[in-house]
């Protein structure tokens, strides 16, 4: 929505990330740095709990889908912004509640959810587990049998919709490790089962059909499969629907290949797909079900920023010219995944004229280990900063310590002020955990 909001050129010429000079973030705190502008998070919070609350009164929530970017401070806006999140694993739902997040709003997620994590969203009295196996929900019946409790559960169906982008495809046979086929039957069995267990209260049904999607009609068809879906187990087994989840996946902007999308641009995406819903419901004669809905990507996304230090700097006559940064695929691999595009900017000559289109390059031995092929930049020297932007979603969240490099830090900026959200790692951090066995010694 508002990378315009959160990115200024001030009049010394630099970049600002919420009111925060780049120049001096990266002199304060150092390189490489996320920076992410809390004002962006809460807004783009704000633009979908304040669409469901107008539309439906109450009768609906967003979860935060909190593998974009997950860290304490983030569960800590989601609680004062009054929204839930979903969580994915068991490090994510004790982030969340370190964090304090209330309980009763984390919903569980997962293909594969462990037996320990079972028992520790159970032991935590998460609001609901979405089954995505049959024998997850054996084991939650199991885990809740032996607390004397009903855990509340939805159940994770496979519309056959998938959408990339600005395309969707309609599978017939869907191929997924996610959730149970509505096509083939499986869904239907899977419901027919998780209603005859004692210990567990099937509310309703979720789907997710991608990331990175701007098409709106995806969530549109998404939206229709799924009520149809529903009118057929009221069918089946008199089941009423209480709750439907419809995912995340709403786009933003990264490079020139993408729109700018704007606070009423979502709003248009939901009003949509609350119209489709409605509709459904309506030619159905069905009570419109408790909306859910898990965007991740667009709540934080835009909101980050990475700086970095221009170090070696090499010209391949013919080739292309490399900027190597002190970063890499350690803080943000999803060029080398996915191909991602991004944007950047000197940050230290943020109004100067793009001259030249170079490769950014981490610093990691491998050859593959970039950030993109083709930012379009003022002829950088070695020393100046450099800013990706869109980076505040799948870059934290997907860090490793390749090469034992350090996880840069994050902090947050408010008002133009910044302070740690996550402070640096320590090469004290990396040997942590090892151990070197006597026999070694
Ligand atoms: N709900 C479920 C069940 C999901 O699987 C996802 C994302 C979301 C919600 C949030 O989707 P979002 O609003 O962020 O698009 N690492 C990849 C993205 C993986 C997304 C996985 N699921 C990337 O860097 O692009």
């Amino acid at each position: 929505m508002n990378t315009r909001e959160t990115l200024k050129i001030n009049a010394r010429g630099h970049l600002e990330i919420g009111g925060a000079d780049a120049c001096e973030l990266a002199r304060r705190f150092g390189t490489p740095l996320y920076v992410f502008d809390e004002k962006h998070i809460r807004d783009m919070m704000a633009v979908y709990r304040d669409a469901i609350e107008e539309e439906y009164g109450g009768r609906g929530l967003v979860l935060y889908a909190s593998k974009a970017f997950s860290c304490e401070a983030i569960y800590a806006i989601a609680k004062s912004e009054r929204i839930g999140v979903d969580v994915v694993s068991g490090g994510e739902l004790f982030t969340a509640l370190e964090a304090g997040f209330p309980a009763e709003k984390i919903y569980m997620h997962g293909n594969n959810k462990l037996p320990y994590e079972i028992a520790e969203a159970l032991d935590a009295r998460v609001g609901r587990i979405v089954i995505d196996a049959l024998s997850e929900a054996d084991l939650i019946e199991e885990e809740a049998e032996k607390r004397g409790v009903v855990q509340g559960v939805l159940l994770r169906i496979n519309p056959g919709v998938e959408a990339h982008t600005h395309a969707y495809v309609q599978t017939a046979t869907p191929d997924s490790k996610f959730g149970f086929s509505v096509e083939s039957g499986a869904a239907e069995a899977a419901a027919s089962y998780v209603l005859s267990k004692r210990h567990l209260k099937l509310y309703g049904f979720h789907c997710h059909i991608g990331s990175q999607i701007f098409e709106k009609q995806s969530f549109v068809i998404v939206a229709e499969k799924c009520l149809k879906f529903i009118a057929a187990m009221r069918e089946k087994f008199g089941f009423e629907t209480e709750e439907l989840d419809l995912g995340g996946g709403f786009g933003i902007w990264y490079s020139e290949e993408d729109p700018k999308i704007s606070a009423s641009d979502y709003r248009g995406y939901l009003d949509a797909l609350f119209r489709a819903v409605k509709k459904a419901c309506g030619g159905y004669g069905l009570k419109e079900p408790f909306i859910l809905l898990e965007p991740g990507r667009s709540i934080v996304g835009e909101a980050g920023v990475t700086l970095y230090t221009v170090g070696a700097i090499k010209e391949i006559p013919g080739v292309r010219k490399y900027l190597a940064v002190d970063g890499g695929m350690f803080d943000n691999p999803r060029f080398c995944l996915y191909g991602s595009k991004y944007t950047a900017v000197l940050a230290n000559r943020a109004a100067e004229k793009a001259e030249e289109i170079v490769a950014v390059a981490g610093k990691c031995c491998e050859s593959g280990d970039l950030i993109g092929t083709a930012f379009n930049l003022p002829r950088a020297k070695t020393g100046d900063l450099l800013a990706v932007l869109s980076t505040g979603a799948y870059n934290y969240s997907m860090a490793s310590n390749y090469n034992r490099n350090l996880i840069p830090p994050a902090v947050l900026v408010r008002g133009g002020e910044a302070s740690y959200i996550v402070r640096p790692q320590s090469y004290r951090d990396l040997v942590r955990n090892d151990v070197i066995p006597d026999y070694l010694k």
